[in-house]
């Protein structure tokens, strides 16, 4: 789970730099809410810090409180952070619920799941002067912002064909995966290919306008049948072509925790540019004499999330992961900061401010600036459903997808 792999430890870290205050953590029962305190290295890396669970530990593991969140919202002082990282099809409900208790949101990807609906949570956030990041860390990943730099100072010229991939390990299909992620619901192009469409468009600007999504239906250890593999194609606003390859099946005894790369050819006057970063071998390796994970050999990839000795106790977490979170929280903390004192009308007028800021800036993840996503995932769906057919988005007062 992503709140046990980066959140609590990125936020545990802002804690320690008085940017983040009490934690609470609210899950659907309690058993995940007793792995992450029972885990040995947050333990060890974050001597002294604790969350508050909800609900509380001695209940029943196999009580369920699905509403629980709203209560645990209500009971927060306004103008606090909400990091959502339920289910997808959870977001849009509880980011709108966060907003209504007045609080600041750091939403996983994807934000939701309709346009419409991200469009609704840009516009009441903005209303109440609340800032809503999307947590698309592969952004904070510094070959990304490298990358992004040089595209701006036309030092690749234009992005015309690449190819992205990510292939998740085989072990998923024995996770909860099998539950739900069958065909009805999801498939690889929108679990994962979203981040590689996104990080284009973060290195671009370019928008998509058309997908076209095929799938290979296969069936889970519980006889479920998903789409296990997946290849799409994404064309972009000035006619360039962005094939995204995607699957759960990266060997489980393979060095790698996945598999995953992006390559974009560029031109530009009489020359050819290329853009190629390999994002699973970043030209580290272990091998350990105690077996991770059912492997000894491992391939490190240091850029994402890593515990590393620092001067304080224990250890701290360092990569894109920790900064993605730290520069949304941090930017709630900021506007906070920034207001406090103020006349009610004059803080909303410069939290707005803040957030338009933002909007333009592109760096962060916003429900304005990323609402691109949203089109993408739904015309995937569409298309992937279609068999392939083609889906084109049309942008304007109000963007609209459609098969062709
Ligand atoms: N690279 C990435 O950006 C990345 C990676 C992994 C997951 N994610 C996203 O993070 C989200 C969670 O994924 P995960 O892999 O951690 O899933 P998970 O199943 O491990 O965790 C989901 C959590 O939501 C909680 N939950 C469900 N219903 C709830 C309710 N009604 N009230 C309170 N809590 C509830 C569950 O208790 C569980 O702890 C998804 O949206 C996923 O797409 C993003």
């Amino acid at each position: 789970m992503i709140t046990n792999d980066l959140l609590l430890p990125a936020v545990y870290q802002l804690q320690r730099a008085g940017v983040a205050g009490a934690i609470t953590v609210c899950a659907l029962n309690t058993p995940p809410l007793k792995a992450l305190k029972e885990n040995p290295e947050l333990k060890q890396a974050f001597p002294g810090q604790d969350f508050l669970a909800q609900p509380a530990l001695a209940e029943p593991a196999d009580r369920t409180f699905p509403a629980l969140y709203k209560e645990v919202l209500a009971r927060m002082p306004p103008r606090q952070a909400v990091v959502v990282a339920m289910p997808d099809n959870l977001h849009y409900e509880v980011v709108m619920e966060a907003l209504r208790r007045d609080q600041h949101v750091l939403c996983v990807k994807p934000l939701v799941l309709k346009h419409a609906h991200a469009v609704e949570v840009e516009k009441f956030a903005l209303e109440k002067g609340l800032f809503v990041g999307v947590e698309y860390h592969k952004r904070f990943d510094r070959r990304s912002l490298i990358a992004r730099r040089h595209y701006e100072l036309g030092h690749f010229g234009q992005f015309v064909m690449g190819e992205a991939k990510l292939i998740e390990p085989w072990y998923y299909r024995h996770s909860n995966f099998q539950n739900w992620f069958t065909c009805d619901r999801t498939d690889p192009f929108v679990y994962i290919g979203c981040h590689y469409v996104d990080l284009v468009f973060f290195i671009t600007g370019l928008k998509p306008v058309e997908v076209s999504v095929s799938g290979v239906k296969g069936k889970f250890p519980n006889g479920k049948e998903g789409y296990l593999w997946s290849n799409g194609r994404v064309r972009f606003e000035n006619g360039a072509i962005l094939s995204v390859t995607n699957g759960l099946g990266y060997p489980d005894q393979g060095s790698g925790g996945n598999e995953q790369c992006l390559t974009m050819f560029c031109e530009g006057g009489d020359c050819g540019g290329i853009i190629k970063h390999d994002d699973q071998f970043r030209g580290v390796t272990h091998g350990y004499v105690e077996a991770k994970g059912g492997k000894h050999h491992h391939f490190i990839n240091p850029d994402f999330f890593r515990l590393v000795p620092w001067e304080g106790a224990g250890y701290k977490p360092v990569g894109y992961g920790p900064d993605s979170v730290a520069a949304i929280l941090g930017m709630a903390h900021r506007i906070e900061a920034e207001t406090a004192g103020m006349a009610e009308a004059p803080a909303l007028a410069r939290r707005r401010e803040r957030i338009r800021e933002a909007d333009r800036r592109g760096i962060i993840a916003t429900p304005a600036n990323s609402a691109i996503n949203e089109l993408v995932v739904e015309a995937a769906r569409v298309s992937i459903l279609a068999d392939g057919r083609p889906a084109s988005i049309a942008y304007g007062d109000s963007p609209r997808v459609a098969l062709r």
